[in-house]
């Protein structure tokens, strides 16, 4: 049984579902205890996949908290790739974040959410959330491997796309909840694409136990405020932003020498007590030295302590740090160092 496309998803999600079903919502509460229950799809934009297409579903990799495969759509037309959560999640809290992200409107700097499936009881249920394929790589994997070959005005403008990928997630009133170089999908052509939005709210509910998340966010990227009150807000968002930065810059993530043999959130929280995190945001190796003044204040700027302060991700656009960015002219560099050329 599959559950074909809609242009948009039903106002009461499930319900059109027991409608659908024989025997209406007897048939529902039928379909709750099956402990074998097939998947019930929930579809965007004219997609249709059934069983059928994920018995041809390719693996692509495994993050903390999923499965990504590569599907092709029942009409063979598409390929999209599917997250399967690991563990069961309650389908409210799901349910909730989707019919957000479901309702962006598309954007070449996000990775486009195409819908998802849920099986099982709805109390707790297996999810799989289909996206956009975006299958060329993260910035997690294709920097490192070139990183002497990272010319400072391609960080630039991989930095400004981040950040126009969140002015606009956030003129939507959407978290990330995740930045970090795994979640900055690249394409073939240089676009730098923010995958995985407000997913560890969802993923934070699931039975995984290998996520370093509290359900919002990977640890050492999460913004002091976030860490203290354990409550995510945009400007959370934006200190993240920051350590992507300073990952591009330096080639280490925040508090990578900090290896406490204690618990990662205690390490951070430690930092943050003991003033190692403080104004200046997380440390700098030593020998560090900034490519330009502006590089240096657009990196304190994504630091500032205070989250009432820290500007907001349409001002930072405006940072003289992308003065005279020259677009076409770095994604065409930018393009050749994917290749390895
Ligand atoms: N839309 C997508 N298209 C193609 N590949 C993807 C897509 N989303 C994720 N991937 C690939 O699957 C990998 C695992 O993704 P996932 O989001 O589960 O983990 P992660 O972001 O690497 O880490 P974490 O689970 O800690 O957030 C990613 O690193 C990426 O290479
Ligand atoms: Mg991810």
């Amino acid at each position: 049984m599959y559950w074909s496309a809609h242009s948009e998803f039903p106002a009461e999600d499930l319900e059109p579902v027991a409608r659908h079903l024989p025997g209406g919502r007897g048939r529902r509460a039928e379909l709750e205890k099956a402990e074998d229950a097939q998947p019930v799809y929930h579809l965007l934009g004219g997609l249709e996949v059934d069983e059928e297409c994920l018995q041809r579903a390719r693996f692509l990799s495994a993050g903390g908290y999923a499965e990504v495969y590569s599907v092709a759509s029942k009409s063979g037309s598409r390929a999209i790739a599917m997250k399967q959560l690991r563990g069961t999640v309650d389908f409210k809290h799901v349910q909730r974040e989707v019919k957000v992200i479901s309702h962006l409107p598309s954007s070449e700097l996000v990775v486009k959410f195409h819908g998802y499936s849920i099986r099982g009881p709805h109390s707790r249920c297996q999810v799989s959330l289909f996206f956009e394929l975006v299958d060329f790589g993260s910035l997690a994997t294709l920097i490192p491997p070139r990183r002497d070959a990272l010319a400072s005005e391609m960080i630039r403008f991989i930095i400004h796309q981040v950040n126009q990928g969140l002015a606009f997630l956030h003129k939507f009133l959407v978290h990330h909840r995740d930045v970090k170089p795994g979640n900055v999908l690249v394409t073939q052509t240089g676009l730098c694409k923010l995958a995985d939005f407000g997913l560890s709210k969802i993923a934070g509910g699931s039975t995984s136990q290998t996520h370093s998340n509290i359900g919002t966010g990977t640890q050492e990227y999460l913004a002091p405020e976030a860490l203290e009150t354990l409550r995510y807000s945009l400007s959370s968002d934006i200190w993240a932003m920051g350590c992507l930065f300073q990952w591009l810059l330096t080639g280490r993530g925040p508090f990578e020498e900090y290896r406490f043999p204690i618990f990662p959130m205690m390490k951070h929280m430690e930092a943050l007590r003991s003033g190692i995190i403080n104004f200046a945001g997380p440390p700098l190796p030593s020998a560090f030295q900034f490519p330009s003044d502006q590089a240096a204040s657009y990196r304190s700027q994504c630091f500032t302590f205070d989250s009432k302060n820290r500007p907001k991700a349409n001002v930072l656009l405006q940072h003289k740090y992308f003065d005279h960015l020259d677009r076409e002219h770095e994604s065409a560099r930018f393009c050749q160092f994917l290749m390895g050329s």
